[in-house]
């Protein structure tokens, strides 16, 4: 094994949960909504704060420039790529929406995605259907539960424009088989978009083994920055086909009276106007996460994610509401005789965050499963394997 592979030991666990001063008072299982911030994150983002007020936000800008530069390269050592595929945006949503509506959709048009794709991906699909004639293809589950994805090329034709898919669902633990669909887009010279923003964190995730033209992310879920900040990576071949749908100051220069021009790297679908707390703050979440070994936080995540599955399940009244297939760190069930939204308010009583994932949020999923509501829980590393026990026996007393 080798240390980039090494379990994480009791002693760092500690180290981890003192780093965050969020777990001392609650018990949070809620990653996948919004995580809880570590102390480096923290103190940066005071830091930067605290030029802001002593200096004006131009020149606290001005001497961090560095340290903003480097947050792009962290991404790119996270996720793979390269420092000029990454832009920073103020949401998943805001990422994905620029790189989608940057496709020059035309009537007869289609666009191929999954039956767990994310609520606002999909009401883009919808308007896009309306306005410009885009047929919408949805590639659906196997008899396994899993993403079909032979059903998913086949599909794919001469009229696809854009493939778009999300890695994890944002009301289930299953793990769609990206790097597969990568393939079939390469295969058919069509655009991939990923929306990775409940994987981004918890699991291995990395373009080039991908294959994807873009990725979506956030900070604040599993990777546990400040909300405010998202990701869009997008590579050198889908910038060549697609120009921002909208432009700003940040993105094109006005070079004469009558012309701009376009910034050659993904930041030209950025705002010139953000955040340096939130993005500094995101930055130190990215390095504190390399700092521990991605892989070994993964692993860390994935276990506890696979304990408290399986053990949730023996709870007497527990209905699990995951596919077969899910792996991943979301896990979602009911209780026989209570409603999701009464276990939620329970559990907060307790000082416990969960969350409910309902049928709006992936509706072609949960609608076709008969699901309406469901108690959503996601661990992360940081979390103790006391605290796992801690909210089974909660949720065994719940009546
Ligand atoms: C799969 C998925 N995609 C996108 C998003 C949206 O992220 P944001 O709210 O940061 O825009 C979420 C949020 O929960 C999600 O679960």
């Amino acid at each position: 094994m080798t240390p980039e592979q090494s379990p994480i030991t009791e002693s760092e666990l500690a180290t981890l949960r003192a780093d965050t001063p969020g777990a001392k008072a609650r018990l949070h299982l809620d990653n996948c909504g919004a995580s809880l911030m570590p102390v480096p994150v923290i103190t940066t983002m005071q830091a930067q704060l605290q030029r802001e007020i002593a200096l004006g936000g131009y020149v606290a800008q001005e001497q961090q420039s560095d340290a903003h530069a480097a947050v792009y390269g962290s991404l790119a050592k996270l996720l793979g790529g390269t420092v000029e595929d990454y832009a920073l945006t103020s949401s998943a949503v805001d990422a994905w929406s620029k790189a989608f509506y940057s496709v020059d959709f035309a009537p007869g048009d289609n666009l191929v995605t999954a039956f767990n794709e994310y609520c606002s991906n999909y009401v883009a699909f919808l308007q896009v259907a309306k306005n410009r004639g885009v047929d919408i293809r949805v590639a659906r589950a196997g008899t396994d539960g899993a993403l079909d994805v032979a059903h998913l090329e086949s599909l794919v034709d001469g009229r696809t424009k854009l493939i778009a898919i999300a890695q994890v669902p944002s009301s289930s633990g299953q793990v769609n088989p990206v790097a597969d669909v990568g393939r079939i887009a390469r295969a058919h010279d069509v655009l991939y978009l990923l929306d990775a923003c409940q994987a981004v964190g918890q699991l291995p995730v990395n373009v080039d083994e991908i294959g994807c033209d873009m990725l979506t992310g956030t900070s604040r879920k599993f990777l546990r920055g400040p909300r405010g900040v998202g990701i869009l990576y997008m590579n050198a071949r889908a910038r060549a086909r697609l120009e921002p749908v909208m432009l700003s100051n940040q993105a094109a220069a006005w070079v004469a009276a009558d012309r701009y021009e376009l910034r050659t790297d993904t930041r030209v679908h950025e705002d010139w106007e953000r955040s340096m707390v939130n993005e500094l703050g995101f930055g130190a979440a990215i390095d504190y996460l390399l700092a521990i070994g991605p892989a070994r936080a993964f692993a860390r995540t994935q276990a506890l994610a696979a304990s408290l599955r399986e053990k949730l399940a023996l709870v007497q009244g527990v209905v699990p509401t995951c596919p077969a297939d899910a792996t991943a760190a979301i896990i979602t069930f009911n209780k026989a005789g209570l409603k999701a939204a009464d276990i939620k308010a329970r559990l907060h009583a307790e000082g416990v965050g969960v969350q409910i994932a309902s049928v709006v949020h992936t509706r072609l999923d949960l609608e076709a499963r008969g699901i309406d509501s469901t108690v959503r829980v996601s661990p992360n590393y940081y979390n103790s394997e006391a605290e796992l026990e801690r909210f089974l026996a909660l949720i065994d007393g719940l009546k």
